[in-house]
């Protein structure tokens, strides 16, 4: 059977950097995101009987090696749930640079997950949906809810779910994407994260930080204090940045095209224009602000030179199927 889903990335205003557990992918600490409206991935999955093993494409992106064998091996474990012996053709389509910083494997699991249950007649609730996301790739529990999503922090399988903290008309604030370089990542998020662990001095205050940060960005959501939100935004994405810096080899993901833009948003801070900067593992600058500030903002993100894209995200609803199929 056939099915497809559309799935959004998200950026997260609390980060997920390390470990409890590996195999689980049961993360150090509890986040928070936001879904984005313009930063989606549409996957459509087929099993039959004629498909002698499964196969993954992406639509003008060429796929590597070890992420085919990284969608096979999750297609096994949806496959074993189901009880079925039948092999599936993947097609996949983003809707923006993959492997930048922009979580693309987030969009990726969620959208493969949502289609390939479905087509498995596997009919499974939103929280076992963020579960076995999240098995795929830590951040894509994050992509399944609507909205501004919670990943709790959880010592077991069913304990770390995510859902809904707020729905998508919550509030009306923006992610305005300033996209810099667009090489892929040298080191993966996986490998990183563990060698975060295992070498950076930081790394152990910052999990306990990132407890503390969480717990105050509920109550800026509940509050709606942007200023607060913004605060604690760019405070997490800075103590997750030093532990990455600080891994033995160093991470670091910034270039100084990324340090120019930070520069000018504490800049346009001074001068009125309320927005917040919050990175991932890439060099691209998300710039967060209210939505009715979003068009200065765009106007001086354009004064900046050698910026290659911009793109302005809304929050977005979580993972949906979709009626029309890639192939
Ligand atoms: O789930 P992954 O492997 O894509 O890791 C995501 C890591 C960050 O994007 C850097 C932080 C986050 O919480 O999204």
């Amino acid at each position: 059977m056939k099915a497809s889903a559309v799935a959004p990335a998200n950026i997260a205003f609390i980060k997920y950097w390390g470990k409890i557990d590996e195999e689980l992918r049961l993360p150090a600490n509890g986040s928070i995101s936001m879904n984005l409206d313009k930063c989606l991935t549409t996957t459509t999955v087929e099993f039959d009987k004629r498909y002698a093993e499964d196969s993954f494409e992406m639509i003008e992106e060429v796929v590597k090696e070890k992420e085919i064998e990284r969608v096979k091996r999750y297609l096994s474990k949806l496959r074993k749930i189901a009880g079925k012996e039948i092999y599936a053709k993947v097609l996949s389509q983003n809707t923006f640079p993959k492997s930048s910083g922009i979580a693309s494997s987030a969009s990726g699991f969620a959208a493969l997950l949502l289609a390939a249950s479905k087509a498995l007649g596997l009919n499974f609730g939103e929280k076992e949906l963020t579960i076995l996301a999240r098995i795929g790739s830590g951040s894509a529990c994050r992509s399944i809810p609507s909205g501004f999503v919670e990943w709790k922090f959880g010592k077991t399988n069913e304990q770390s779910y995510a859902y809904s903290l707020y729905p998508e008309n919550y509030w009306d604030l923006r992610d305005i994407l300033a996209i810099v370089g667009t090489d892929k990542k040298k080191v993966p998020t996986t490998e990183g994260m563990e060698s975060s662990k295992n070498t950076s001095i930081f790394y152990k205050v910052r999990v306990i930080e990132a407890h503390k940060l969480l717990k105050k960005m509920k109550s800026a959501f509940k509050m709606k204090d942007f200023r607060i939100l913004g605060e604690i935004i760019e405070t997490d994405a800075i103590y997750m940045h030093c532990v990455m810096m600080s891994t033995s080899p160093a991470l670091f993901y910034w270039t100084p095209k990324t340090l120019e833009i930070i520069k000018n948003i504490i800049q346009w801070r001074e001068e009125g224009f309320e927005s917040y900067f919050t990175i991932d593992a890439g060099p691209n600058v998300h710039i967060i602000c209210e939505g009715k500030n979003e068009q200065k903002i765009i106007d001086k993100l354009k004064k900046i030179e050698n910026i290659e894209s911009i793109i302005v995200n809304k929050p977005a609803k979580g993972a949906h199927l979709i009626n029309k199929h890639l192939f």
